[in-house]
Formats: C-alpha cells, sequence, structure tokens
C-alpha cells in the first residue's frame, strides 16, 4: 500500500505567512503539520510515500527531502496548477500504478493517527474508504450520507446539509479511483472534486464504506485552527526540561524546554514548548504556546500562540495571546514620547490592537 499526500495549494487564509512558505509547513508545536501526515503513514506501516506539491514546492522539498529521516521514501509529483484534490490524483497514476492507496490532505490534522483505518482497509479490502466527523458548519465540507456502514451519498459545501458528517481529508481508494477522475468534469470552483470522484464510485455501484473517526480532526486552514491543534499536541507533550533554567525562573505542568535554550528570570507554565537557542528572559510564557527555535521573548508575556523560528518579542507591556507569529518577525513595545503604535506589516498581515492605552 502507498500514500499520497496533498501539499499544494494557495493558503490563502494564511497570509501573509504563505507568502515565504507552504500552509503545510506552519508549525504545530514546532513541528509542521505536514510532518504528522508522514509520521501517521509511516507509524500505519507505509513508507512509500509520494507528495503532491505546487508553488511552494521547493519549501515542501526543503523540509522534507528524500524522506529517509521519517523511515520513508518521497517521490514529489508536480501539479502545475492547484486544480483540485481529485487532479492531484490523476496526475499522480505513474506513481500509485494499481496499488491500493490512502490519500491524505496535507494541511489536515488527526491527533490519534491513522494505523486502525488503514489495518481495517487492509484486512477488509473496498474500493473506497471514506472517515466520518461530525461538525458544526456542515457547508464547509464534504458531506455524506450512510447507510449500513456504506456511502449512498456524498456532496461537496452542500447549501443546505442532509448530515453533519464530514469527509475527512484522509481517504483510502484502490485502482478504479483512476476510473472515477477519468469521468468527472470540474466543478464551478473549477477543480476536480473529490466528492465528485467518490460519488462516481457510489453511484457505479463500487463499495464505498464509511468509518466512524474517533480522533479529535482539525482542517488546519486558518490561524485559529492552528492554534487548536497546537493545544491538542501540547496536551500530550511529555514534559523535558533539558536547557538552562536559572534559579530565579520557574516551570510549571507540561513543558518542554530544548537542551539549547535557556529560561532567565522568567515563568513558564505548561503546556508549552521551547525550541533550540531560544531565549525567555523576565518573560511569562502561557499555555499552549510553541516558542520556535532561536526566539527571543524579553520582557514581555505570551500564552495560547504559536510563534515560528527566528523571532523576537521585546518589552511589549500587555500580554500577547492567540497569536500566529512568523519567522524574522520584531515586535517591540516602546515606553517613550509619543505612546503610538509603529507598524511595518506585509501584505495580508493581521493585527488587533487592544485599547484604551494599548
Ligand atoms: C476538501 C474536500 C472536502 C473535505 C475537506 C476536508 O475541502 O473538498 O470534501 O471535507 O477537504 O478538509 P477544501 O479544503 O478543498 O475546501
Amino acid at each position: 500500500m502507498k500514500a499520497l499526500i496533498l501539499s499544494g495549494g494557495k493558503g490563502s487564509r494564511l497570509r501573509p505567512l504563505t507568502y515565504t512558505g507552504a500552509k503545510q509547513l506552519v508549525p504545530v508545536a514546532n513541528k509542521p503539520v505536514l510532518f504528522y501526515a508522514i509520521e501517521d503513514a509511516v507509524e500505519a506501516g507505509i513508507t512509500d510515500i509520494g507528495i503532491v506539491v505546487g508553488d511552494t514546492g521547493e519549501y515542501v522539498k526543503a523540509a522534507v527531502q528524500d524522506g529517509s529521516r521519517f523511515g520513508a521514501r518521497v517521490t514529489y509529483i508536480h501539479q502545475p496548477e492547484p486544480l483540485g484534490i481529485a487532479h492531484a490524483v490523476k496526475i499522480s497514476r505513474p506513481f500509485i500504478g494499481d496499488e491500493p492507496f490512502v490519500l491524505l490532505l496535507g494541511d489536515n490534522f488527526v491527533r490519534d493517527g491513522i494505523a486502525k483505518y488503514v489495518k481495517v482497509f487492509r484486512d477488509e479490502p473496498v474500493d473506497c474508504q471514506v472517515l466520518l466527523y461530525p461538525v458544526s458548519n456542515p457547508q464547509d465540507f464534504g458531506i455524506a450520507e450512510v447507510r449500513d456502514g456504506r456511502v449512498v451519498r456524498v456532496v461537496e459545501k452542500p447549501k443546505e446539509p442532509f448530515s453533519n458528517l464530514a469527509v475527512v481529508g484522509i481517504y483510502f481508494f484502490d485502482h478504479h479511483v483512476f476510473e472515477a477522475t477519468d469521468a468527472i468534469h470540474p466543478s464551478w470552483r473549477g477543480e476536480l472534486e473529490i466528492t465528485d470522484t467518490i460519488q462516481y464510485l457510489v453511484a457505479n455501484g463500487f463499495k464505498v464504506r464509511a468509518l466512524p473517526l474517533d480522533s479529535p480532526w482539525i482542517d488546519t486552514g486558518k490561524k485559529d485552527d492552528i492554534l487548536e491543534a497546537n493545544r491538542l499536541i501540547l496536551d500530550l507533550l511529555e514534559p523535558c526540561v533539558q536547557g538552562k533554567l536559572d534559579s530565579e525562573s520557574q516551570v510549571h505542568g507540561r513543558v518542554s524546554v530544548a537542551a539549547t535554550a535557556r529560561v532567565l528570570r522568567s515563568v513558564v507554565r505548561g503546556p508549552a514548548i521551547i525550541g533550540a537557542e531560544a531565549v525567555i528572559e523576565d518573560a511569562f510564557v502561557g499555555p499552549y504556546t510553541s516558542i520556535g527555535a532561536r526566539c527571543r521573548i524579553q520582557q514581555s508575556e505570551i500564552e495560547n500562540s504559536v510563534l515560528m523560528e527566528e523571532s523576537s518579542i521585546t518589552g511589549v507591556a500587555r500580554r500577547i495571546t492567540d497569536s500566529l507569529i512568523g519567522r524574522h518577525v520584531t515586535v517591540t513595545g516602546n515606553s517613550s514620547r509619543p505612546q503610538a503604535h509603529r507598524l511595518t506589516l506585509g501584505d495580508h498581515s493581521y493585527v488587533v490592537l487592544s485599547g484604551p492605552g494599548a
């Protein structure tokens, strides 16, 4: 069995981060979302992995390389334009051949892995197997209708949802999928839809099994989704303080401090992770925060946030919360006159300044 992981797309809802990187490389607990998908495949015994990349392919290749660090062999498949999930499947046919495979969307995050669903698919093969997860906003997903464990209908983002069961971004197929991807046509959004592919299989008498996904699942398209995935992983963190902690600092709860990080005159209240060579000085790092490698937090407080590599937060009077901060970002406080905000923000940046006296 093979795995096909999609890692293209524009990531427009994660701008400006996605101007300089792939959305699948945004870190959750200091590890790119995409790496969780690769590790999930390997954990399920699948090491022959195809990764479909688009415009951001160079970033993905630089991060994943040949896959050997994951115990996998990675083949890259270039999708020249983001023409849909089913299009990505279609162009991956030379890689897949006749083997059954699991298709993973590289920005989908599932906390407890995929091994048990791979086992069901291996032990009792069907043409297609999908995983369903109840959602409160069914108009935003592919939605399935199920009878006796079989999918009888699936519709992409229905305006009038007939169930709340979303088809999550983890799909299992045998080679019949290529008959479907050849037969379907682009949708209103100009994409070959994976839901139309599955609906084709249903309508043409192929067996499409539905299983409930019994692990938290997040489609990490937006900032708050990343923060939610970050909370899920940090809740499982093994406490491990290896870095330097001075006598005036305190660390509480699930906290991981990398061996080369330093915590000076500060409080770190977990769950939190502090990356390599980061410096936390006269600062507070609160629950559900991931501080990336080589970041500096000085005379400032931060919680429920993800800070990517090499960024600094210095002398900010108010606590920073619910924030996703990219690489090489500088945030500084200022106590001199005039008391004013001074901003240099890239296109599509998003800033909330709290007031009065912010
Ligand atoms: C895609 C699929 C949709 C599925 C979702 C899961 O949506 O088209 O059927 O439910 O992924 O994340 P998209 O992210 O393209 O809007």
